[in-house]
């Protein structure tokens, strides 16, 4: 999942530095890396320069990012964001899942959240927890407190803060319900606290002002904590039956059309288990589509494209994509 900051491309256009970003003089190359070296300056966390992003994705594809940080914490973040402002250097906040990155990588700054991971407990049943807290973390710190109201998210294996950014959901539920407010770190690296009825929510969408989720309050309720885990445990048994968990993936590809399921459509257009290099329509789930070693990005994106199309030429249905698919074209 994926935030993106400073840009209008939705992230899918890779970082819109123009076309000299393609094949830059040698002049423009140095004052690219001294505005990325002046986005990061100081910063506490860690930063990396030319790393992969394969294993930071459930898909296990990607190219590298040209420099890649995790901050420390929230004022960490803050400042990074507020020296990539000024350096007009574009970031990508990286959560991983639901996520397809290109072979060519992602220029610029990408930032991972995987050291924002505090949970606080608050008064009447409500949990703040920072943005790179995962689902899961978050899913058993509310069982352990006997809290209902967050089991709709068993089996979903991205960050919290992507997990807002995408009203992420199943069929029992979705973040709408339990979202209380959010802690985002705007355009400018200040941190601003935002309730629920400034953001709008679609189906897989949450459209919130520009900047990154930092963290989120959770409005739970009290309840019965043998009743949560059975819930839990039976939603994660259906989906360990009917999703292939056990292989590389980004989960769901298309979002379910109108009163239908993805999955139901490309198994009837007879797509479950085409394949384009190592990258596979699932046989166990036709919304899947899993890397069976060593797929390249271009491989998934060549097989989504003749899934679409099958399912369009024998259906009439457009499938939406619900995959991020980001990097440099
Ligand atoms: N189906 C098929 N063939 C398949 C797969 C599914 O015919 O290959 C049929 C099933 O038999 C069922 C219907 O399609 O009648 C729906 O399938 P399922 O119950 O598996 O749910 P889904 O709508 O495909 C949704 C979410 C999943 C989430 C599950 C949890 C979307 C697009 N998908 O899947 O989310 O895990 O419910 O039950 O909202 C994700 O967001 O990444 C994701 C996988």
């Amino acid at each position: 999942m994926i935030v993106e900051v400073g840009m209008r491309d939705g992230g899918r256009q890779g970082l819109s530095l123009g076309p000299r970003a393609i094949a830059p003089t040698p002049d423009r190359k140095g004052s690219q890396a001294r505005d990325l070296h002046a986005a990061v300056a100081g910063l506490r966390g860690e930063v990396r320069c030319n790393a992969s992003l394969r294993d930071l994705t459930s898909f296990r594809i990607g190219g590298p990012a040209d420099v890649l940080c995790f901050p420390a914490d929230v004022e960490d973040l803050g400042r990074l964001v507020g020296q990539a402002k000024a350096a007009k250097v574009p970031i990508f906040v990286l959560g991983g899942t639901n996520l397809l990155v290109r072979d060519r990588g992602i220029r610029g700054l990408v930032v991972s959240l995987t050291k924002l991971t505090a949970i606080r407990d608050e008064p009447d049943s409500v949990i703040y927890a920072e943005g790179g807290v995962g689902m899961p973390t978050l899913m058993k710190h509310a069982i352990t407190r006997s809290l209902t109201g967050l089991e709709w998210a068993a089996g979903i294996p991205g960050t919290l803060g992507g997990s807002v950014v995408m009203n992420a959901g199943t069929r029992l539920g979705e973040m709408r319900q339990v979202l209380k407010a959010v802690r985002l770190v705007d355009l400018k690296g200040k941190v601003r606290d935002v309730p629920t009825s400034a953001i709008r929510f679609s189906y897989r969408r949450a459209k919130l002002p520009r900047g990154i989720v930092a963290g989120a309050w959770l409005q739970l309720r009290p309840g019965n904590r043998e009743q949560i885990e059975t819930v839990v445990k039976d939603y994660l048994h259906h989906r360990r039956d009917t999703q292939p968990l056990a292989q590389p993936s980004a989960g769901c590809v298309f979002k379910n059309p109108p009163n239908d399921a993805a999955g139901r459509v490309i198994e009837a257009a007879g797509m479950k288990g085409a394949r384009v290099g190592d990258a596979q329509v699932s046989e166990k789930h036709a919304n899947f589509v899993v890397n069976l070693g060593q797929a390249k990005a271009a491989d998934v994106i060549t097989l989504i494209k003749q899934v679409g199309r099958a399912v369009h030429e024998q259906t009439g249905i457009t499938l939406e994509l619900e995959l991020k698919i980001v990097g440099q074209p």
